[in-house]
């Protein structure tokens, strides 16, 4: 009897101790994200890979490393369809509110890495340095202003409303850019990507997007 109850005790203790260190929700995102939810979801790291870093050829962003409430409002975005793409509806319609929340912590707390191989594999051929140009002095004839202005120097990111560019796949930046000026991706807070993107040609996005993939990301700076 008394001990009995001393084991009940111990455990309680441990199950507190365990509820301490690994909160119930990271458990539950690290889990999603290797297995799925069994509600509909599939596991997140078969597109985005396991160190969330992406796949450039699939069109795969990279998660790890971004910032949490951006992550968050994207998957609220794919949910309500303000963001519109059917792969990521389907992940984004079976995970509940608190799920989605889980999820973009636990990408966010993931080491920042770039996509490998996020600017493709053939060297894109830009001689007139165009994606440079647009990306860090714009092209104020057309009202574009530099794309460092709001996503940072080298395209790192600014906080939660100003995702990092550097180091994500030139695949995945150009369909991002082409969904802005159709109008399919429109959760935009003002519009202002979809304003942008209207002034850019095809070859615009193209070039703009593989010198943002080959920026270092994360920055050299910020490497221990
Ligand atoms: C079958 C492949 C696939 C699976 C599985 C998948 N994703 Fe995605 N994910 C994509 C694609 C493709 C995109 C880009 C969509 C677009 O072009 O708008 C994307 C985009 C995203 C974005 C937006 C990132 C950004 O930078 O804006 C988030 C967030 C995201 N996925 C989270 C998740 C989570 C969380 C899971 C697991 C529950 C998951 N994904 C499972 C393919 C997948
Ligand atoms: C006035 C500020 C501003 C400027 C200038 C700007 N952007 Fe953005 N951009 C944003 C905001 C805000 C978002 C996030 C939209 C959201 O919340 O979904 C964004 C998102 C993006 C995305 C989607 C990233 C992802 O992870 O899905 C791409 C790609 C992008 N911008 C490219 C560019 C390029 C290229 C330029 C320059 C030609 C540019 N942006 C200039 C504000 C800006």
């Amino acid at each position: 009897m008394r001990i009995d109850r001393w084991r009940g005790h111990a455990i309680a203790a441990a199950a507190l101790l365990m509820a301490a260190t690994l909160p119930a929700a990271a458990q539950d995102a690290a889990t999603i994200a290797a297995q799925g939810n069994g509600k509909g979801a599939a596991p997140c790291q078969t597109c985005h890979t396991p160190d969330g870093g992406g796949q450039a050829s699939g069109g795969f962003p990279r998660l790890a490393g971004e910032n949490a409430a951006y992550l968050q409002a994207q998957l609220d975005a794919f949910a309500s369809g303000t963001r519109d793409n059917p792969v990521m509806k389907l992940q984004a319609s079976a995970l509940t509110e608190a799920e989605r929340k889980a999820l973009a912590i636990y990408f966010s707390r993931m080491p920042a890495v770039a996509t490998p191989d996020a600017a493709g594999t053939t060297p894109f051929a830009d001689p007139e340095h165009l994606g440079e140009t647009l990306a860090t002095r714009g092209r104020w004839s057309k009202q574009v202003p530099a794309c460092v202005q709001c996503h940072g120097p080298g395209g790192v990111g600014v906080g939660a409303d100003f995702p990092p560019l550097a180091g994500q796949s030139a695949n995945y930046l150009a369909a991002q850019l082409k969904a802005f000026r159709s109008g399919s991706r429109h959760n935009d807070p003002m519009g202002l990507m979809r304003n942008i993107s209207h002034s850019l040609s095809d070859r615009d996005i193209d070039a703009v997007a593989h010198w943002f993939a080959a920026q270092p990301f994360p920055p050299k700076e910020s490497r221990p």
